[in-house]
């Protein structure tokens, strides 16, 4: 596997934060790559980092030391707009809060990624037939505080989906779910990591999912535990 096939390149990350008491050491000299179409399960106990390092991947946080490199690009080279950009292109993300914008509607939320894109063909298409996929036809025009924690995810499942993504970056993207509709999701994931070479990076602590992917990087205490080449 040659260099320039990693979308993921890690090196020496660390982040550290400094309150009242001192310094907190959150992540600590991550190093790890993801090679393209690759899926990767990132696992560990609550307060491990996990978050924080989806945060760092996706270039939504800076870090303290080390370097993200992604899709070729640098993102400590990058400012904040280039960063946006680099996303809206080619990442999708799945919070573990969900972040549906409010004052949207189901549809709107799910359409808005590709109006980011500037792109005008089949939007709302696009959108329903995704939000079809998650099981939502018929909550279209529900906004997110009408929606059940479950719907909310299947909805911010569907965002990150629909501009069909280089890399998806998903927080417990079953967290909320029922088992069926948690398989339901898992395949649709992995689908697109098959159909168009997507690269995968879930949290998950299912170890069920955990082990239909290529790769585990398992945190602990901010520290991976495995030096895993995934
Ligand atoms: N802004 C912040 N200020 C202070 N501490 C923080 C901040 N963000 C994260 N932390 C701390 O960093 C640690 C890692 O947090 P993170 O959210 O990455 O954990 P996690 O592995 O995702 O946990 P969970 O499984 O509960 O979601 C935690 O101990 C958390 O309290
Ligand atoms: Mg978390």
């Amino acid at each position: 596997m040659s260099f320039s096939e990693n979308v993921i390149e890690v090196r020496g990350l660390s982040k550290r934060l400094r309150d009242a008491t001192g310094e907190l050491v959150i992540l600590q000299d991550i190093d790890f790559s993801v090679a393209r179409g690759q899926s990767v399960a990132i696992v560990g106990a609550s307060g491990s980092g996990k978050s924080t390092l989806l945060g760092l991947l996706a270039g939504l946080d800076t870090a303290t030391a080390g370097s993200v490199n992604l899709l070729g690009q640098s993102l400590g080279e990058l400012d904040e707009e280039g960063r946006a950009a680099l996303r809206r292109r080619s990442v999708g993300f799945v919070f573990q809060s969900f972040q549906l914008m409010p004052h949207l509607n189901a549809l709107e939320n799910v359409m808005l990624p590709l109006e980011l894109l500037g792109e005008t063909a089949q939007v709302r298409e696009r959108a329903t037939l995704l939000l079809e996929k998650v099981g939502l036809a018929a909550r279209l025009r529900h906004y997110p505080k009408q929606l059940s924690g479950g719907e909310q995810q299947r909805v911010a499942l569907a965002r990150a989906f629909v501009t069909e993504p280089a890399i998806l970056f998903a927080d417990e993207p079953t967290g909320s779910l029922d088992t069926a509709t948690g398989e339901k999701v898992i395949e649709l994931m992995f689908s697109l990591n098959q159909a168009s070479g997507a690269t995968l990076v879930l949290v998950t602590h299912d170890l069920a999912i955990a082990s239909r992917c290529d790769a585990t990087l398992a945190l602990s205490g901010g520290r991976m535990m495995n030096g895993a080449q995934a």
